[in-house]
């Protein structure tokens, strides 16, 4: 399958815009999805077989999960968790759907397996994800844990994020096993704002109430929640937001999202304007778990993200302190028969931190 893709498929992909390639994956995997045999048949094809990995309360098959963005309106989570990815992370979305930027707005550089990205959060919704998902990825049916991403409109004035944040949450909680906020985003004007502390801290207690109160209606406990931070913070603010986030008991922290800056790998190259993922930006995210990790004691789980293409790489986060992974651009190199061989030479790694 790896042969097949790399010298088949990717070709044939990479003549295509990317954006437009990625429509057609996911709308074969959107395709598939509704198929119930099609899903049962992809899992035995590309099984993965780890030990187990509990974390904030959930059972994850294996350590690698597919990071936000790929799946904006979950679409196709079932598909994902077929192809072996141990949880799903969908979204962003945001309450009211949006366009997104004008197109192009993704673009490739495969020297670096790397992808710059100016999506702008482009989605349907947060109702209609939660509607999307109650039909595809039900609870009860899933063997991967479904994350939740939800963010703010881009004609949101920041004083009035928090009013996105609730209204999302209301929408995908009965749907989510966990939700991601996502402040780091760098293509929504303002929304990196959000990682001071006089915009953090009562976005995130206003959150914590919000999931307390929605918990007590519910009859259930409240929804673990992650928060997911830029890479390109530096260790003084870190230090605010992982206080932040312990005094507001979340769940763990997602590291990292993509990064602003074009670093010394990336010299000679005309980048684009937007979010870089891949490897470039492996070190710095693996620098910032390492840094939340020590500061917390390894006491808040972290979800390690940015740059994994191959076993070292995500043996670099997860002994930087990273609890669980996720990739993105990775998938997109390296397509579906990377994420179980991945998650299978990972598989019995001992794990280390909580
Ligand atoms: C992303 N990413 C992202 N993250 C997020 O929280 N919400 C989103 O909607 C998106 N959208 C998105 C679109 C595209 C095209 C890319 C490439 C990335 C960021 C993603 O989840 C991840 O944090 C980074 O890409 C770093 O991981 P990789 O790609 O280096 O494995």
């Amino acid at each position: 399958m790896s042969l097949f893709y790399h010298n088949l498929l990717r070709p044939l992909f990479f003549k295509l815009d990317p954006e437009q390639a990625h429509d057609i994956a996911c709308n074969v995997l959107g395709f598939a999805e509704r198929f119930r045999i099609t899903k049962l048949l992809t899992r035995s094809f590309f099984r993965t077989e780890s030990t187990p990995i509990e974390l904030m309360g959930l059972t994850f098959p294996n350590y690698l999960g597919q990071a936000a963005g790929l799946d904006k309106n979950g679409f196709f989570p079932g598909m994902s968790s077929s192809l072996g990815f141990g949880h799903i992370e969908v979204g962003t979305v945001t309450p009211k759907g949006q366009p997104g930027n004008p197109r192009p707005r993704m673009f490739r550089y495969p020297k670096l397996n790397a992808l710059v990205n100016r999506m702008g959060f482009n989605n349907a919704g947060s109702q209609a994800l939660a509607e999307q998902i109650s039909k595809v990825y039900p609870k009860g049916e899933r063997f991967s844990p479904l994350g939740i991403n939800i963010g703010k409109s881009k004609d949101t004035p920041l004083d009035q994020a928090l009013v996105d944040y609730l209204a999302a949450f209301s929408d995908v909680a009965p749907q989510a096993d966990y939700i991601a906020i996502n402040i780091s985003s760098p293509n929504t004007p303002d929304l990196r704002d959000l990682h001071q502390e006089k915009h953090l801290k009562p976005l995130l207690a206003n959150i914590r109430s919000h999931n307390l109160e929605w918990a007590a209606n519910n009859d259930c406990r409240p929804i673990p929640c992650v928060l997911k931070i830029s890479p390109d913070e530096d260790y003084k603010s870190l230090e605010k937001i992982v206080s932040l986030a312990l005094d507001n008991s979340f769940d763990g922290i997602i590291a990292t999202n993509t990064s602003i800056y074009r670093n010394e790998a990336s010299q000679g190259i005309r980048f684009e304007k937007g979010g870089l993922s891949g490897m470039p930006i492996e070190r710095k995210s693996t620098e910032a778990i390492r840094f939340v990790a020590k500061l917390t004691n390894h006491k808040l789980p972290i979800i390690g993200v940015g740059g994994i293409f191959d076993r070292d790489s995500a043996l670099r986060k997860l002994d930087a302190g990273a609890s669980l992974l996720q990739i993105y651009t990775a998938f997109v190199y390296d397509g579906p028969n990377f994420p179980s061989k991945l998650a299978n030479s990972l598989a019995y790694r001992k794990r280390q931190w909580s």
